[in-house]
């Protein structure tokens, strides 16, 4: 008997059966809260990419858990995107990642041993880049494949990034290319091309680390928000900041950087999360003229993107030309506006 692909082991390539925005926040609305403690600086109600826990007063813990199905056959690659975008939550908070625990979770009839054993060393290779040591994991017996990462990092308590942190004025920067999902999608209907899909895979390897540790040496109050680009699209992680600032978020879609492809291929399919997505955002104000393909590019789900960050507009042109010095393709994709009256978060125009 032929062995599966390791994508067959998903009913959506890239998803973890997750719940969409919308479902939720309607599981988790009026739960109450476990227990008070001063020392929490961040936690979920402000759907920030991870928690944060003052530990003394120069410390905190950045902590964070992500795991998905197989979006790529290569069981070395997708254990090496697992752990990108596992770290990617505690850089998006201005933390540096120290340790992980693995989470897997394994159908009884395959893949086999030595398959799974790839998706570990892909996972360690990823971890060892990125300087953080695995210190144990768990595993469940599963219908689909599923595997990632609790990650542990740290931050000073000053200097975190919160959603809440985006002031008006400020200028949205991103440090990744936008498509993934479409390209992963397509894939699997066999509509991308071989480099379609390479340049997706190269964007989804590589770590968020150089882009936020070039942030990191920016000075104090230049960086307002910062989140990562992941399930929930540039429109949902968007959003998030807006509704935690208080502000909208306007992006100017001409401006967006996207993967080859992306855009003739968003025409053709669209992956399961970009259709939840597109039912939850109806606060993600469109402006006439901006053309269907670049609606649908902001609600894609992406893997392991980039970084989005709000900047001081006076220290945007040096935060860019230290990103592109350091290697980072950041790009200038809009900007911090006042609440309109329409009550729009995500505005596109
Ligand atoms: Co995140
Ligand atoms: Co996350």
């Amino acid at each position: 008997m032929e062995a599966k692909r390791l994508t067959e082991y998903a009913d959506c390539a890239g998803c973890a059966s997750k719940l969409g925005p919308a479902e939720l926040d309607a599981v988790m609305a009026g739960l109450p809260f476990a227990h008070h403690d001063d020392r929490v600086l961040v936690d979920f109600r402000t759907a920030d990419d991870a928690g944060v826990y003052r530990w003394s007063d120069d410390s905190a813990l950045v902590q964070t858990v992500d795991f998905f199905t197989p979006m790529v056959d290569d069981p070395w690659v997708f254990g090496q995107v697992a752990a990108a975008n596992a770290l990617s939550d505690v850089y998006a908070m201005g933390g540096v990642p120290r340790t992980a625990l693995a989470i897997a979770a394994l159908p009884k009839d395959g893949p086999a041993p030595e398959v799974v054993r790839e998706i570990f060393r892909g996972g360690s290779d990823k971890l060892r880049e990125a300087g953080v040591a695995l210190l144990g994991g768990h595993t469940v017996t599963d219908p689909e494949v599923k595997f990632g990462y609790s990650v542990t990092g740290h931050v000073h308590p000053d200097r975190v990034w919160k959603n809440s942190g985006a002031r008006i004025g400020d200028v949205l920067v991103l440090t990744k290319p936008l498509g993934t999902g479409i390209i992963v999608r397509a894939t699997k209907f066999g509509r991308s091309t071989e480099s379609q899909l390479s340049s997706a895979l190269e964007s989804m390897l590589g770590l968020n680390s150089t882009a936020a540790e070039v942030a990191r040496n920016a000075e104090p109050g230049q960086i307002g928000a910062c989140t990562d680009v992941t399930g929930f699209g540039l429109a949902g992680h968007a959003t998030e900041i807006a509704l935690a600032s208080g502000h909208t978020l306007e992006f100017t879609v001409d401006a967006l950087p996207v993967l080859p492809g992306a855009l003739d291929l968003a025409i053709q399919n669209l992956p399961c999360g970009g259709r939840s997505n597109q039912r939850h955002y109806d606060r993600l104000k469109v402006e006439p003229g901006v053309r269907h393909e670049l609606f649908l590019l902001c609600c894609d789900p992406q893997t392991s993107g980039g970084l989005l960050f709000t900047i001081a507009p006076e220290a945007v042109d040096g935060f860019i030309a230290a990103q592109r010095a350091a290697g980072v393709p950041a790009t200038r994709v809009g900007e911090v506006v006042p609440r309109s009256a329409d009550g729009g978060l995500v505005r596109l125009r």
